[in-house]
């Protein structure tokens, strides 16, 4: 079979050195990749979201699977497209990427179907002076998000009632862009939080793992919000009866629902979750799996990769199941300094062979190039350093020893990546 990849980060890496390994799979392409990415994959020089030539290519190729990494190509309805032409593909339609595209649309979902969930109100912008009495009335803390995609930053999570209208301010006065044109108010939720990732085929749904990320630039979970600075897997807060609960009351739900109204969910759904004393409620939806979650997600799966895609593409999921490896996985991501802001370009990083010596250590490629045989940074996050171990500890260790192994002045990490779950210092793995 031949695979085609969509996407150039270290997430797309992950799933192209997944995919390598599979014995279903003969040849892995990914566009358009980087230069780390070559070692598992032949790279496709086309944009993620060039949705006409990525369709063209994988026709014209006879592509037998196309797996999509980011959510930009999705909600521009490359599925879509795929499927028109003939060409199979994992990831869902533009109209079930709304879970991830709208919070609005997928709160209502949730309100109309009982999933567990922040009580909420969407407001329009020229409903402005009803949030306002609604946040004044609700009280702090209280959380506002920018209805549509805005980059991780539309969301606030507000202390004071002053803080959220000052945000909602923001998202109607434009700063957002479209994606604050309607606004989410919604209630505060209390809880350890954790994210699920499901395989899905429309009507059933396999766990492919759990992981917490650090979504902050700076030890301490301080600074400003990013992609993701490292993640862990599996995540404390969901052990295999919560991770069941879960899928009881909110994934299943969900595809029912999206099935119900007649845009089936096919692909990965990633659920953010907040587990409280109720139990799992959800916070958000992504329609991918995460960056950096899938770096620490995928090298604990022993069942294949690519059986598991061919089997949600083919809507087979129902006749599978899912093995983990007992393994915690630790992902430490190094990033240009200034990142999540613009970052310089084309500096050295020496030792990246160094690093991956290191017992149950790899490392995903997220934005380096390759220049008379030196690895230069390209871009804000560059790389994955991912360790593996028997305990959360050891997989920490190995992934920092190898973190000390690269030279790079011009990059920056944290150092605590995996304290939230070593404070909840977890036994051995189970489970996803
Ligand atoms: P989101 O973009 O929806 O994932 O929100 C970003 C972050 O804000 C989440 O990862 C949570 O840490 C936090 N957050 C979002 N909604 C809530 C909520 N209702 N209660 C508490 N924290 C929240
Ligand atoms: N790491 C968060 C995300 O992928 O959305």
């Amino acid at each position: 079979m031949r695979v085609l990849v969509v996407g150039s980060g270290a997430r797309e890496h992950a799933l192209c050195w997944s995919l390598a390994a599979s014995p279903l799979v003969k040849t892995v392409l990914c566009a358009p990749g980087n230069a780390g990415i070559a070692r598992d994959a032949e790279l496709v020089p086309i944009a993620a979201e060039a949705v006409d030539e990525l369709v063209a290519f994988a026709r014209r190729e006879r592509i037998d699977l196309v797996v999509v990494g980011p959510e930009r190509p999705l909600v521009l309805g490359l599925v879509d497209r795929l499927a028109e032409a003939g060409v199979r593909a994992i990831g869902p339609s533009a109209a079930a990427a709304r879970l991830e595209g709208s919070k609005a649309f997928t709160k209502e979902l949730c309100a109309r179907h009982g999933i567990p969930t922040a009580a909420f109100r969407v407001f329009e912008a020229r409903e402005r002076d009803a949030a306002r009495t609604y946040i004044e009335a609700r009280g702090a803390p209280i959380v506002v998000k920018a209805d549509g995609l805005a980059a991780g930053k539309g969301v606030t999570v507000a202390a004071t009632v002053e803080e959220a209208l000052a945000a909602l301010d923001a998202a109607f006065d434009g700063a957002f862009g479209e994606a604050g044109a309607r606004v989410v108010v919604e209630e505060f939720l209390e809880g350890d939080e954790a994210s699920l990732f499901a395989l899905c085929d429309g009507r059933d749904a396999l766990v492919l793992g759990t992981a917490q990320d650090h979504k902050r630039a700076f030890d301490g979970d301080r600074g400003p919000n990013t992609g993701g600075m490292g993640a862990c897997s599996p995540a404390p807060p969901l052990p295999p009866a919560m991770v069941e609960r879960a899928m009881a009351e909110i994934v299943r739900p969900t595809l029912a629902a999206m099935a119900a109204e007649g845009t089936p969910f096919r692909g990965i759904l990633y659920a953010g979750l907040m587990i409280g004393p109720t139990g799992p409620r959800l916070v958000e939806y992504n329609v991918r799996m995460g960056d950096p979650e899938c770096q620490v997600v995928l090298p604990r799966l022993m069942t294949d990769l690519g059986q598991l895609l061919f089997g949600a593409a083919d809507g087979m999921l129902g006749r599978m199941s899912v093995r983990f490896y007992p393994t915690h996985t630790l992902g430490v991501v190094l990033a240009t300094r200034g990142y999540p802001g613009p970052v310089g370009r084309g500096s050295e990083l020496r030792g990246l062979e160094a690093a991956e010596a290191v017992e149950g250590v790899h490392l995903f490629h997220a934005a380096t190039r390759k220049e008379g045989g030196r690895w230069l940074a390209d871009g804000g996050r560059v790389l994955t350093v991912v360790g593996s171990g028997a305990t959360l500890a050891e997989a920490r260790d190995r992934a920092y020893a190898a973190v000390d192994r690269i030279d790079w002045p011009e990059g920056f990490c944290r150092r605590d990546i995996g304290w939230r779950a070593l404070a909840a210092s977890p036994g051995p793995a189970r489970g996803g």
